[in-house]
């Protein structure tokens, strides 16, 4: 398809194809990662780890990760583009939810919002496809509940993944166009595929996702911090940004750069 759209993911799904979505935060690498055919891309709030150095998501505001959405918007022709909504900016109400998720498709232009949700968001989600926005549901480990949740924990596990699939049927039933599954056994990936017509996309939850998706700094070798186990590195971008500073510095401290073709 020339551009990608929601009801693209669910024929993915229905045709047995695979697809895939990267974090990105601004015009360029949403550029590269568009023209490289990844069909969705995440501007996700973990840009409070990753572009803002914070080790939680939780502080990130609307404000501040609306920069970054405007940014990718600008950078792609055929992905679709994803922003979540911050933390607090989507809990207290339906009617919040509604509110902070049109300032991301107006302001920003995105095409779909990601929330964090189970039985309680349920609402949420659906007030917000009533208002003609696509949701991405965002359940498993959900990282803005991180304290409830008792810290980086698979989720899931045992009479829990009752509770998972019903929670997925009820956001399904809402709405939501798509269930990104965090962290869960791969076990109960393959239960939700089946038991829901949308599809899947996982991270940390096995290989029965119609959809695996990555944050690109962890997944380009550029996050030199400890690594979850379900980060596959495809590059070593630190050393390549590292060895090519060095160079640049070696260059002039030595004089050999700026040269004459550099020079007017
Ligand atoms: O914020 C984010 O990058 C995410 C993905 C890790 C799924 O929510
Ligand atoms: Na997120």
């Amino acid at each position: 398809p020339k551009r990608i759209r929601t009801h693209h993911l669910q024929r993915f799904k229905q045709e047995g194809h695979k697809f895939t979505m990267l974090t990105a935060y601004d015009a360029m690498m949403a550029n590269v990662f568009d023209e490289a055919g990844i069909e969705v891309l995440l501007v996700g709030d973990s840009a409070a780890n990753v572009m803002q150095g914070s080790s939680s998501t939780l502080g990130i505001t609307v404000d501040e990760l609306l920069v970054y959405a405007k940014s990718v918007v600008k950078g792609v022709t055929r992905a679709l583009v994803v922003a979540d909504l911050p933390f607090g900016s989507y809990q207290v109400s339906p009617e919040q939810a509604v509110r902070t998720a049109v300032r991301f498709m107006k302001e920003a232009g995105v095409h779909a919002v990601k929330m964090e949700a189970h039985a309680a968001t349920v609402p949420h989600v659906k007030a917000v496809v009533d208002a003609g926005i696509p949701v991405m549901a965002h359940s498993g480990f959900t990282p803005q509940a991180e304290h409830q949740l008792g810290g980086f924990r698979v989720q899931g596990r045992g009479e829990e993944s009752q509770k998972v699939i019903a929670d997925a049927r009820a956001l399904q039933a809402a709405g939501a166009f798509c269930l990104l599954v965090e962290m869960i056994p791969a076990e109960l990936t393959v239960e939700l595929e089946s038991a829901l017509s949308i599809p899947t996309i996982g991270i940390g939850a096995g290989g029965a996702a119609t959809g695996q998706v990555l944050v690109w700094q962890d997944m380009l070798g550029l996050n030199d911090g400890r690594l979850p186990r379900f980060v596959k590195q495809y590059a070593d971008l630190r050393s390549t940004i590292t060895e090519a500073a060095q160079s640049f510095r070696r260059d002039v401290l030595e004089g050999t750069f700026p040269a004459e073709e550099h020079t007017f």
